[in-house]
């Protein structure tokens, strides 16, 4: 492959497969700013915890390669895990890993413990053997975005990164490969989700002032305690702050910050965000 002696743009976007519309978002997001896309699928087990859903995880490789040819990618990377790790052993514990400590101290952190250790160590790896010029990832995994942009920092990789704006179903739900995971039922109630998030964005909104704005824990607990109601159990529910993740007890002008909530449904963990910055606050 000689585009990088053409003086041609590499973008990549890695991905672990069962390509839903969200993905292929982040394909024509990658295009704007390419001349090649590629897309990586790989089931990455270093980044699954014991008990997690590495075995029934969706995998349609064909599928994928189809899309991803309508989609006019370049290339398709899908190596095996020898490939990735050269080992015969799925041990997660023999490999290097990073770990970005303040970063992964609330949100998803204390829930997977070792999760963005996995992720990290994946990317790092992908960004070595793609070498591309461009990364995307959604925003949707909105702590594994703050995370991966750190690491590009800190190890020097001379990647620009962009955010891909998370997809939503018709009623609000975060597109997910995991989706395939809820019940008629929970499909039906799993919307809540972003309503609530809306809500509570709206809330602070409303407030259009100039000062910095307290979060409210009353209007959180009672958010919290309307989604337990509904039969799904809250993890978390943060405010936090941009790029450090730390909870934030207000919203500041000019500042950055991320409502993020996660929640365990049937038999599905489900994850959703979304950012409120000064810029939307009314001016007063
Ligand atoms: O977001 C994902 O699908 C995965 O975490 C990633 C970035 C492809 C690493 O395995």
């Amino acid at each position: 492959m000689d585009w990088r002696r053409k003086g041609q743009r590499v973008a990549l976007v890695p991905t672990m497969g069962a390509l839903h519309d969200g993905h292929l978002s982040l394909v024509r997001q990658a295009k704007q700013h390419a001349d090649h896309v590629i897309v990586s699928i790989f089931v990455n087990p270093t980044q699954f915890g014991p008990g997690e859903d590495f075995e029934q995880y969706p995998r349609s490789l064909h599928s994928d390669a189809e899309l991803c040819r309508q989609e006019k990618v370049s290339l398709v990377f899908a190596p095996d895990f020898s490939e990735m790790y050269g080992a015969k052993k799925h041990d997660r514990h023999q490999y290097i890993t990073f770990r970005i400590k303040k970063m992964t101290e609330y949100l998803c952190g204390p829930f997977r413990p070792g999760h963005f250790e996995g992720v990290l160590q994946v990317v790092n790896k992908l960004f070595n053997i793609v070498k591309p010029d461009v990364a995307v990832f959604g925003q949707k995994d909105i702590q594994q975005w703050y995370l991966i942009r750190k690491m590009i920092e800190e190890l020097d990789h001379p990647i620009e990164m962009l955010m891909g704006p998370t997809r939503r179903e018709p009623d609000g739900l975060a597109r997910s490969s995991r989706n395939v995971y809820l019940s008629d039922p929970e499909r039906k109630a799993a919307p809540m989700l972003f309503q609530t998030l809306q809500r509570v964005r709206n809330g602070l909104e409303k407030k259009g002032t100039r000062e910095a704005i307290p979060v409210d824990g009353a209007i959180i607990s009672e958010e919290v305690k309307r989604l337990s109601e509904n039969g799904l159990k809250v993890e978390y529910f943060s405010i936090v702050s941009t790029p450090d993740l730390q909870p934030a007890a207000a919203i500041e002008p000019g500042q950055t910050y991320v409502i993020a909530v996660a929640v365990r449904f049937g038999k599905s963990r489900l994850i959703d965000n979304v950012i409120i910055s000064h810029k939307e606050l009314p001016e007063s």
